[in-house]
Formats: structure tokens, sequence, C-alpha cells
């Protein structure tokens, strides 16, 4: 491939070792976009006619269509995408090809496209990740009504409901989608016309090609621009952060599906069998989500580990940006797409979580601001409803079954309404301040993310 300075061919070991082609021909729309952009930027600057700019340009669309359908082949020995692209392109157009290469390097090439590149998947996931959330919210507005448990340390809490649990992922991924944007924005800067690391003497309009590209400017500083990866890292990160959220709720799915709790039934479509035991119905997807939030963080410290001792600028270490960054975001469309599909097919099992609800000591709290609104201070108000559940412990009673007297000889506080703080629709209710799980609050964030979500 190379002439010039080598006189011995590259030896066959290193081709196979240094080749990237075979996983970086995914950029190759990205790179003939690229390609398309910076010989308009060659013709307005006089280095290539405008009918050697058309050529190109049809030369390039041609290689795009038959990439697309199949038909083009590539070559190890070309290592890689742009290489493969442009040597075709030089082939079949001639010198015009052989012009496009100039005031260029791979190396602000290979940083463009793979911006390009990151832009258009965001998009995509954000597409996914808004499905998910939709998903979440239909199911929570089908178990509207189902109480649950809300758990600290995997020990019942406080009652709440299960549509709240279920909008605490909404949250979660609203935030993630936040992140998505705002790492979008920063990599919107093309690096093109910063060369191999000092730009070019050629001087091209460099803000007139970076408009073509639907970049919002320019990079500032040629070195930084062709050895920056901080975009890929950024966007690893809020992948597996993602990732790990759609983990944290697998973890959830894969307990409620379990025998112990029965929360929840999952459609036969989303589980699977066992080979041996004929009983079985697995929550596998969420056990692989659950699994592939570690791949997603591995992706993520394998680019921070091979960038942390790189010097300035262009290294061919960079070249391993490209199978985490391409795994991650396959992985997390798949991962996003399926989870939607099983959490559509998700129901509740009402009867099975308000008999988990009904546990009487979720309102042990209520009880002790009920104390508090009787005019107790709380840390006293904590100690006496502490002591009455030793009592109802050791008594096998429940706070219902217990007489006002009984309650009295804990507190003087404690008056007939006693006992309306002990039902579970007041208790829901009046946990009405913001964020709290009242049916009135719930219902309003449904509301909510419908609304967000369809973009009025
Ligand atoms: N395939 C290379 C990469 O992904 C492209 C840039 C190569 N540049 C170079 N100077 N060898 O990093």
């Amino acid at each position: 491939m190379w002439k010039g300075r080598f006189q011995q061919p590259t030896s066959a070991l290193v081709q196979r070792y240094g080749q990237s082609v075979s996983f970086d021909w995914r950029l190759y729309a990205h790179d003939i976009r690229g390609s398309i952009a910076h010989a308009k930027g060659l013709e307005k600057m006089g280095i290539v006619t405008t009918e050697e700019r058309e050529a190109i340009e049809r030369g390039l669309l041609e290689i795009k269509a038959e990439i697309e359908a199949g038909n083009f082949s590539w070559s190890q020995e070309l290592e890689d995408v742009h290489m493969n692209i442009e040597s075709t392109l030089t082939k079949r157009i001639g010198p015009a090809g052989a012009k496009l290469h100039t005031a260029r390097s791979r190396n602000d090439q290979v940083a463009t496209d793979v911006r390009l590149y990151c832009r258009d998947e965001i998009d995509a996931i954000l597409q996914f990740t808004q499905a998910m959330q939709a998903a979440l919210i239909e199911c929570a507005e089908r178990g509207a009504d189902a109480v649950m448990p809300g758990y600290t340390h995997l020990q019942r809490g406080q009652p709440v409901l299960f549509a709240h649990h279920l909008l605490a992922y909404v949250e979660m991924l609203a935030r993630d989608a936040d992140r998505l944007q705002d790492a979008k924005k920063r990599l919107n800067v093309m690096p093109l016309g910063s060369g191999a690391l000092a730009g070019s003497t050629l001087i091209i309009d460099r803000e007139f090609v970076a408009q073509q590209l639907g970049f919002d400017g320019v990079t500032q500083n040629s070195m930084d621009a062709v050895s920056d990866r901080d975009f890929v890292a950024e966007l690893l990160f809020d992948i597996a952060l993602l990732g790990l959220h759609l983990s944290r709720l697998s973890e959830d799915v894969i307990l409620w599906a379990s025998a112990e709790f029965g929360f929840i039934s999952l459609s036969d479509a989303h589980t699977t069998g066992s080979s041996l035991m004929p009983q079985k119905k697995n929550p596998d997807v969420a056990e692989l989500t659950r699994g592939k939030s570690g791949r997603l963080i591995g992706n993520l410290m394998s680019l921070l580990t091979t960038l942390k001792g790189l010097p300035m600028t262009y290294n061919r270490d960079l070249q391993e940006d490209k199978e985490p960054l391409f795994d991650s975001i396959d992985t997390i469309k798949l991962a996003l797409e399926v989870f939607a599909e099983m959490v559509c097919g998700m129901d509740v099992n009402r009867a099975k979580t308000a008999a988990a609800a009904s546990d009487p000591l979720l309102l042990a709290t209520d009880l002790a601001d009920y104390l508090v609104k009787n005019g107790v201070p709380f840390r006293q108000a904590h100690e006496v409803i502490g002591k009455l559940v030793a009592h109802t412990i050791k008594e096998q009673r429940s706070f219902h079954e217990l007489s006002l007297e009984e309650y009295q000889q804990f507190s003087e506080a404690f008056q007939a309404d006693t006992f309306e703080v002990l039902k579970m629709d007041v208790a829901l209710a009046a946990r009405k301040g913001i964020g709290a799980p009242s049916p009135a609050n719930v219902a309003g964030r449904i509301t909510h993310w419908r609304k967000a979500l369809s973009g009025n």
C-alpha cells in the first residue's frame, strides 16, 4: 500500500494486526459524507474544479450504494474504511480522486467520522430511551392502583404505588437522555482541517465545511482535535450509566418475578424455560441486561485505560476506541428495545403486592407522624412507636388489633382517630408532598411524562 519511502511490503502479520476495516467499515456513510463536504471545501479554494468535485461526489455515492447493496469488496490490505473508499474512488475516477486527500490526514478524518457517527447514534439511542420510558409509563398506568411495599435494605419500609416505583426509572432514563443530549452538543464540533496534527499550509474554509456537515463549529486546536476522544469516553459513560439503570430495573424484575415475591408476571414471549426443570419460567431478558451492564462498564474502562498514557497527539492506540464504542452502542440499543417490549408484557399481581403491603409495620412511620401532629417531638415519637412495634411482635398482634387503651399506655397523645392512620388509602393519600407517592401525585406524573414524551 505505502509506496514512497518503503522498500519492503508490510508483513502479512502486521497487516492482520493493524487492519481496522473489519470493524470500522461501519463508518462508511459518515466517511463518505465527510469526504463530499471536504471536496466542496477543496473546490472553494480552487484545488479541485467543479467537474472534479462532481466526479468525486458521484464516485463516492456510487461506492456508498455498493456498500449498502453488499457489493463492495473491502480489502484488509487497505487497512481501514478511509483508505478502502479513497483508493477505490481513485481507481475509478483517476486524478480527481487522488486530489481528495489534499489538506487532510486520516487523523482529522477519523476524528470527524467518529463524531458524525456518534451524533447519529445518540439520536437513535434517544429514541429507544423514549420508547422504554413510554413502556414503563404504560405499565405504570395499567397497574396504577397496585399498592406495594417500598424497600430500603431490601426490607419492607413504607407503602408506595407500584406505578411510583416504575416512574422512578422513568426519571433515571430522563437524566440519561439529558446527558446524551449534552454529550451530543459537546461533540458537535468539526476536527477536519486539523490535518495530521498541525493543520495545513493549504488553507481550507473550515467553517464552510463544518456547515455542510451540520457541525455547530470547528475545533480550535489542531493537536487537541486529532487526539481528543473525550467525546467517546463521555458517550461510553452515558451508555454505561443508562445500562446500569436498566440493570437495577432488571434486578427488581428478577426479584418480583420470583415465587418469593410474586409481584409480577412476565409474558411467555419474554421468558425462557429450563432444559431440565419443566416448571421453570426464567426472566432471562432481565438477567442478560443485568449481565450486559458489566460489559458496558468494561467498554468505558477499556477506553479510559487506552487514553490515559497517550502523549500528544495522534497515536495508533486510538484505533482501539472503535470496538468498545460500537459494542456499547449495539448493546444498549438492543437492550432498550427488548426491555421495552418485555415491560409492555409485564403484569402486576395486585393481590400479591397488596398482601405484602398489608404488613401493618409499614405504617409505623405514619403512627410516629401522627404523634408529631399531636405535639410529640419526633425523636420521642420514634421511640414510642419502636416500643409499640416490639409489643406487637411479642404479642403477635397487629397495630389494628390493639385497643385505644393499649395505645395510650405507650403515649397519651393517641386519640380515637389513631385507627384512621392505619388505613392504607389514607396512608397513601397523605403522602402528597411533591415527589411522594400519593395516587394524585402519581397520576399527575403519568400525565406529565405522557405529555413530555409526545413533545407537547
Ligand atoms: N484506522 C485509524 C484509526 O482508527 C485511522 C487513522 C490512522 N492514522 C494513522 N496515522 N495511522 O485510528
